[in-house]
């Protein structure tokens, strides 16, 4: 498999926090805030060559000049399971805008249903952030991609906690210059599209659904 776009965060604080969250007895309070602080920790490798811009600034003895993020930033989460994640990244990129895309898999056919969006207007401008802890077979993220690229948007990071090589390849395949961020890839789908070994089912663990 084709691998030049796709980045795995292997720091260690971050594999032991998804060691945790893959374990099944992890309740959905230990769950979500598992899945925020990776989230966050996950930002700070995902944004590390997002360009910079200087701005004046004066302290408390001089004035001097600092650096400052060039762009905006736009946070979408896919909902639901991306939301899990949405907190977490803000904490880092607090002046970060929203917008969501509501997407489920069929469980039968496994294709992508999408039932919402909504996105600020001047997205197209914007550094954009899909977020969603799981790429199984790739539907949802090729709907999301597609509907951000309809709305002009240029520049988008896909971040998810655990990938499967079928939805990596199947993204990479319609959208190779979307950049790929993930914790770990996984080995696998099972004949249902679950990830294995995967982590369950995000959306229900988060929610308690
Ligand atoms: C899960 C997950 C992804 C999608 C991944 O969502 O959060 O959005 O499946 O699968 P895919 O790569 O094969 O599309 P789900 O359909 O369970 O919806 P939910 O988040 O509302 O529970």
């Amino acid at each position: 498999m084709e691998r030049a776009n796709v980045v795995v965060i292997d720091h260690p604080v971050i594999q032991t926090k998804l060691t945790e969250l893959r374990d099944y007895t992890s309740d959905h309070r230990k769950f979500r805030a598992l899945l925020e602080e990776i989230a966050s920790l996950m930002v700070y490798e995902v944004t590390r060559d997002w360009p910079t811009t200087a701005r004046p600034v004066q302290t408390p003895l001089e004035r001097t000049t600092g650096r400052v993020l060039a762009r905006r930033v736009t946070l979408v989460p896919i909902l639901r399971a991306g939301l899990g994640m949405a907190e977490g990244v803000l904490r880092l990129l607090p002046d970060a805008r929203m917008g969501h895309l509501g997407v489920y898999r069929n469980e039968q056919t496994l294709e992508p249903i999408s039932y919402y969006q909504k996105l600020p207007p001047d997205i197209a401008a914007t550094e954009v952030l899909l977020i969603d802890p799981m790429l199984a077979t790739g539907g949802s993220a090729l709907a999301a991609v597609q509907f951000l690229k309809g709305a002009g948007v240029g520049s988008i990071r896909f971040v998810c906690l655990v990938a499967a090589p079928e939805g990596i390849a199947a993204l990479h395949h319609q959208h190779p210059e979307v950049p790929i961020f993930c914790a770990a890839i996984d080995r696998q789908l099972n004949e249902r599209g679950f990830i294995l070994p995967g982590l369950g089912d995000a959306g229900d663990r988060i929610f308690g659904t």
